[in-house]
């Protein structure tokens, strides 16, 4: 496996915390992972183990990368808010930057996935200089859709993964970024 320097990997926001995700983040992610409303978001059945290799590819990804997820907890108090980051993701034979999210349900509602979107996307231009960064939603998931557009990315396409539905794809430009 290649390593590459990670960036500055500090992440805050107004009211957010972020640490790049660890392996003893596991029991944390997997609370988040089984509470069936995220679930049904992010591909359902997360077994423990399933989360387990979730987690350890997420680590491996920041030292391949550079660039990962962080795990969120809320400043004041420190509850766990959730995870968000960025994914090194191949698609139509082209290397993308993938932006994910996933907030305790505890806190729905209240901002904080767009919060931490926007910071991810602001640290990926600013740290990384990506050319674009991308997300992937189900029609069916408005809630994750409103915050791409929040996060300042638009739709592009309809996409198949594997088998239908299709998912929709948002992506927003270094350009696009920079002129906001
Ligand atoms: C998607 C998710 C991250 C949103 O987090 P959140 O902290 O509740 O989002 P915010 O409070 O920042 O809300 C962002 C916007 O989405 C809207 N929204 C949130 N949930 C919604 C829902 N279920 N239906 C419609 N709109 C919704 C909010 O009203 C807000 O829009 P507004 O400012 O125009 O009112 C959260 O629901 C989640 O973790 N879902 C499960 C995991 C997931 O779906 N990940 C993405 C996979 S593609």
């Amino acid at each position: 496996m290649t390593e590459a320097a990670i960036a500055d990997p500090a992440f805050e926001t107004d009211r957010l915390n972020g640490r790049p995700i660890a392996l003893d983040d596991v029991p944390r992610i997997q609370s988040l992972h089984h509470d069936p409303r995220v679930a049904e978001h992010i591909g359902g059945d997360w077994t423990d183990d399933r989360t387990h290799q979730f987690v350890k590819g997420a680590v491996e990804h920041w030292e391949r990368y550079g660039y990962g997820q962080w795990v969120l907890t809320l400043k004041e108090g420190g509850q766990f808010a959730g995870r968000s980051g960025l994914r090194h993701y191949y698609m139509d034979g082209q290397d993308e930057i993938e932006l994910l999210y996933a907030i305790d349900t505890s806190l729905w509602g209240q901002g904080y996935g767009t919060e931490a979107a926007r910071a991810i996307v602001n640290w990926g231009f600013s740290q990384h200089g990506f050319a674009s960064i991308v997300s992937f939603t189900l029609p069916d998931n408005p809630g994750s859709r409103r915050v791409m557009e929040k996060a300042g990315l638009t739709f592009e396409k309809e996409m198949l993964r594997l088998e239908p539905p299709e998912f929709l794809v948002h992506r927003i430009t270094r350009e696009e970024w920079a002129a906001r």
